[in-house]
């Protein structure tokens, strides 16, 4: 059993406490900082591991495995100010910044890693990327769904950069639900459709891991017809 300890307790750290709280760790005690408080309560009324530190020193102190889910905007400043110990290990969510940043950052010599988990970690469903490879960080982020090792950071990069399409996707969505409401569907309709059609979709790729990206869209596509036209 590892205590985590979580350093900002916003959107994805959320998820992340959810998702252990049905993982095979949820006996794994949690702390975390009392930043947005009601969000910390909602967790701390709901998750039995879950206690609120009285502030992030706090939280350092209790934790044998700190994850930094703050914006990287303040997370310098933030982190500078903590002191950690030896046997810690951190865990660093914050986009952007480099093993090398955070280290550097920190005055004692300890793991740091990287990972970036997305929403589906609260349902256990997330393959998270981190790097480098850190055995006990890798059963955590299994257990809520899998990991990916990566040795060298250069290649994190590219998983970074893929996870900032999520927005995006649901974009097209969007753009897709303004055409259909321009030419005179109902947008309530046109609401159903999409998250139908979509949804499927992810569905489909998921289920059918065989298939490459090529065939699912040929499988996608009539010849000759509009799937061709608008691809
Ligand atoms: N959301 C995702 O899907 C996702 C995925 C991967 C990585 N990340 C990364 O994870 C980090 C957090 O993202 P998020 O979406 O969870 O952001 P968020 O919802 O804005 O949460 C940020 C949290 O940091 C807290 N905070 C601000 N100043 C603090 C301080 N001085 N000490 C302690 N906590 C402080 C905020 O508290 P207040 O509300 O009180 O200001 C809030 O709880 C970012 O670096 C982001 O890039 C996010």
């Amino acid at each position: 059993v590892k205590r985590l300890g979580f350093i900002g307790t916003g959107a994805i750290t959320s998820a992340i406490v959810k998702g252990l709280a049905i993982s095979g760790l949820r006996d794994w005690p949690i702390s975390v900082s009392p930043r947005s408080r009601e969000r910390a309560d909602e967790l701390a009324s709901t998750i039995p591991a879950v206690s609120i530190a009285t502030g992030n020193q706090a939280v350092v102190d209790s934790s044998d495995i700190l994850i930094l889910a703050i914006r990287p905007q303040i997370a310098a400043e933030v982190i500078s100010d903590l002191r950690f110990r030896d046997g810690q290990i951190i865990v660093s969510l914050v986009a952007g910044m480099s093993v090398k940043t955070v280290e550097t950052l920190v005055a004692v010599q300890i793991p740091v890693i990287r990972a970036i988990p997305l929403p589906s970690v609260e349902t256990c469903s997330c393959a998270t990327p981190i790097t480098p490879h850190h055995h006990e960080i890798a059963i955590l982020f299994d257990a809520l769904g899998s990991s990916i090792s990566v040795e060298d950071e250069s290649r994190f990069d590219g998983y970074v950069a893929a996870s900032a399409v999520m927005a995006t996707y649901f974009g097209i969505v969007k753009t897709t639900a303004d055409w259909m409401v321009a030419s005179g569907v109902e947008s309530a309709d046109a609401d159903r459709y999409l998250r139908s059609l979509f949804g499927n979709l992810g569905d489909i790729m998921r289920e059918q891991p065989q298939l490459t990206f090529d065939q699912l869209r040929q499988n996608h596509t009539t010849c000759g017809g509009l799937n061709e036209l608008v691809f």
